[in-house]
């Protein structure tokens, strides 16, 4: 049977042309726009770092204004003109709106939106949990994911990606992180949701669910858990280490690349092992 009777003329002749293009040419950004949240340090500093090396124009969002200029000088002085810095509170709807219209505006497009901006204090015990960490985490984790995509794709014309900064608590529970595990199951429901709805758009939805990776934030979390006399989980990936937020990023690049160009919907665990 001629199997290319599956692909509409147009499909087909864009599937082909993938098929014939350099791997240069396809894990670059070349001319495109990207958007990342959360972006003045760790892993959103460090995907910010390959979106620009890769070709992008980068609006660097975040919280923290002064984060934000030390991460714009981080950058080499080549690639500097091809980022921008936002101060951007996601869980505000007026804020993320304008983060998008500020990359529109800036370069006329948007094609990448990386929601990456995330925060993960304990919930401890269940018994003793308060409301409003619970709500805080939801407002960061989850709400400001959603309304990340919906102005993505408001602005995302003819095509697409949306990438979601998941955790490998999406797929397992983490015991005294019981808020912020749900906050990231969401995260993959909203993922695998959006990758439904947004295909006809030419729009993909991916999300990649690091496992404990050095980042500024981790290393505060980590003494906060020490500060309180809890143990420190004993750490056993089949790889033998933890991730720094490169190995995070990479995956990232690939995730939102032409090289994924046939991808939507999927979480990509990057673990070394841990949860295999
Ligand atoms: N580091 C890890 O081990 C790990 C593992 C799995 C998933 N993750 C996820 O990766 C993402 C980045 O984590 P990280 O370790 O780099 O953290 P980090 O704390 O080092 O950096 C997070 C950045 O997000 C910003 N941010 C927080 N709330 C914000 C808000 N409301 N609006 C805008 N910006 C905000 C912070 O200011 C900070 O610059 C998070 O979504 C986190 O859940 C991290």
């Amino acid at each position: 049977m001629d199997m290319m009777t599956f692909f509409s003329e147009e499909s087909r002749r864009e599937a082909e042309a993938l098929a014939h293009r350099s791997i240069a040419s396809l894990i670059g950004n070349e001319g495109r726009t990207a958007v990342v949240t959360g972006a003045a340090r760790g892993i959103g500093l460090a995907i910010s770092h390959r979106l620009v090396e890769s070709g992008a124009y980068v609006v660097l969002a975040d919280l923290r204004a002064d984060d934000l200029a030390k991460a714009r000088d981080s950058f080499p002085q080549a690639f500097r003109a091809r980022t921008a810095t936002l101060e951007v509170d996601v869980t505000r709807a007026d804020a993320v709106r304008a983060l998008a219209e500020t990359a529109v505006a800036r370069t006329g497009r948007l094609d990448i939106w990386v929601n990456n901006a995330g925060i993960f204090p304990p919930s401890g015990a269940i018994q003793e949990a308060e409301d409003t960490v619970f709500q805080q985490i939801l407002a960061v984790n989850v709400q400001g994911v959603f309304m990340g995509a919906r102005e993505a794709a408001r602005h995302m014309v003819g095509k697409g990606v949306i990438l979601n900064i998941a955790s490998i608590g999406a797929i397992r529970g983490q015991n005294g992180m019981s808020g912020y595990s749900a906050s990231k199951h969401a995260v993959a429901g909203l993922t695998r949701s959006l990758a439904l709805e947004l295909g006809k758009f030419g729009i993909r939805v991916m999300a990649i669910a690091p496992g404990l990776t050095v980042s500024p934030g981790n290393a505060e979390a980590l003494e906060r858990v020490q500060a309180a006399g809890h143990k420190l989980a004993s750490l056993s990936a089949p790889l033998g280490r933890i991730a720094l937020a490169d190995d995070v990023a990479r995956v990232a690049l690939f995730s939102v690349s032409d090289m994924a160009a046939m991808m939507t919907g999927q979480i990509l665990v990057i673990d070394g092992g841990t949860t295999a």
